[in-house]
């Protein structure tokens, strides 16, 4: 195939030049009907924000535009066929959940999945057999899984029907997919891989191995993250023999919408396009870049910035270099903190905090100008915020849980909302997790305990974002059993 074309982005082209009427929706039409936002957005953006339409294609059954769009970016990520997304990963991870567990089969899953996986579980009725991510307890980090705890868990579950992997993890740790791939294959599961932060890596041979390439069955990425198309659009990948193509599409048309958006849509069309043509290029480049910002950060007093040397560590089988995790609680200071001053004094947007870390996102977009801008900034921070404090380690992030009831029968029981510090030894109704990156303290259907409630309330007191509860400020919890008040 020739990857220089863009099938959709070409179609939407050709309806602009067209100057149809529209008397279909959306109903802007054009942004005639909201010009306010049309004024500032631009024509060409309200023009192209049209729905699915005879040449453009349908997205919940493509023979058009967007087939050939997805068969391009199936043979660029070495896949046998690509789904677009336009919920984002999520969607695609919920469709791989569903696609390949019927209710009462079991997932061996690590314990910090992102929430996805978890809604994913509560909408298939699988059962999650939790692994425990290795916990780096210098960094207060959990990194990937080991070979062995799969393993472990393959052999305790063997009805299991599906391993689920996240390549890499936020933090970009790896684990060995390729030989947890041969392992779950030969105990007839299939493999179902979170690429959410890995959209890049395929394309450059310093990067990790994707999943693709390790013949993962299934693997959702979200290109809107690290391979440049726009937020939300993402990709789901499959390889043959594992899982039914029919069966996908059909999980996939329960979650997407109906009115795709075009614009996401020709975004991955084109990000594809650049990945497989200078993708090569561009990161080199953008590896140089985060190479170079370690060198840097890594000279300032209190702080590390860390990643390939923890290669060998558990947990970590390789390490995607564009994360630039850096720790800098040596300062006295939280992640959260350096996060916060990185926003208001230095107008820098990094992607998250914990209490001990912060984490920036080197992609294709960055240049010298804002690595340099990065590490200067960071050593501002260190000249003139240190302090003296000692930040307190949580290593003890990945409770192994105790599941009562499943998450599903969990979501759909009573319940009854109890102040948090009342909580212990109730049954969870609903989930907490802290956000980003979305792995949860505790998931539906599991035992609270002592621990967790300690856990949440220290969060809680960082100021990190917590969600899942129907409480926003986190003080009460739902736990199963009726509310006989409601
Ligand atoms: C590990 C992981 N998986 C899945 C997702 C969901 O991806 P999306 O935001 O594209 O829906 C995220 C998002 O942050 C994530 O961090």
């Amino acid at each position: 195939m020739n990857q220089e074309r863009t099938p959709i982005f070409n179609a939407l082209k050709e309806y602009r030049k067209e100057n149809i009427i529209p008397f279909d929706v959306p109903g802007h039409k054009h942004g005639k009907g909201l010009k306010e936002f049309a004024n500032y957005m631009g024509n060409v953006v309200m023009e192209l924000d049209v729905n699915s339409m005879k040449s453009l294609d349908n997205i919940l059954n493509p023979i058009g535009v967007i087939k050939e769009a997805e068969q391009l970016a199936a043979q660029a990520y070495s896949a046998d066929h690509s789904f677009f997304l336009v919920n984002g990963t999520t969607a695609g991870i919920q469709a791989m959940i569903m696609s390949a567990c019927e209710p009462g089969d079991k997932i061996i899953i690590p314990r910090n999945a992102h929430k996805s996986a978890i809604s994913g579980i509560i909408l298939s009725g699988a059962i999650p057999i939790y692994i425990q991510s290795e916990i780096d307890k210098h960094l207060g980090i959990a990194m990937g899984v080991t070979v062995d705890s799969v393993k472990k868990a393959i052999n305790r579950h063997p009805d299991s029907k599906a391993v689920f992997i996240i390549n890499p993890t936020y933090y970009g740790a790896i684990s060995d997919l390729a030989e947890i791939t041969k392992i779950a294959h030969s105990a007839n599961m299939v493999v179902l891989v979170d690429e959410a932060h890995g959209a890049h890596i395929h394309f450059h041979d310093q990067l990790p191995a994707s999943a693709m390439e390790l013949g993962a069955d299934l693997s959702a990425l979200s290109l809107h993250k690290t391979g440049g198309s726009l937020t939300q659009s993402s990709i789901l990948l499959l390889k043959k023999g594992g899982i039914n193509h029919a069966k996908v599409k059909k999980s996939l048309n329960l979650m997407q919408t109906t009115s795709a958006s075009y614009l996401l849509m020709a975004s991955l069309d084109v990000a594809r396009k650049q990945l497989a043509l200078e993708g090569c290029n561009l990161l080199a480049k953008t590896l140089n870049l985060a190479r170079q910002a370690r060198k840097m950060i890594n000279k300032i007093k209190g702080m590390s910035a860390f990643g390939k040397e923890l290669v060998g560590m558990p947990g970590v089988f390789d390490y995607d270099e564009t994360k630039l995790g850096v720790h800098v609680s040596e300062l006295g200071l939280t992640g959260f903190e350096v996060y916060d001053l990185l926003r208001d004094k230095y107008n820098i947007q990094v992607e998250l905090a914990d209490m001990h870390n912060i984490l920036a996102i080197v992609s294709l977009g960055d240049d010298e100008k804002s690595i340099n801008a990065l590490a200067h900034a960071l050593k501002d921070i260190s000249l003139k915020f240190k302090t003296n404090k000692e930040i307190k380690k949580i290593d003890k992030i990945l409770e192994n849980p105790n599941i009562i009831v499943s998450p599903r029968d969990a979501y759909f029981s009573d319940k009854r909302s109890v102040k948090l510090e009342n909580a212990v030894d109730e049954i969870s109704g609903e989930s907490v997790m802290i956000y980003p990156p979305g792995i949860p303290i505790v998931t539906p259907g599991e035992k609270i305990t002592k621990e967790m409630i300690e856990h949440i309330k220290l969060w809680k007191k960082e100021e990190a974002q917590l969600q899942g509860t129907e409480d926003p400020y986190v003080d009460n919890i739902r736990v199963l059993g009726r509310d006989f008040n409601d």
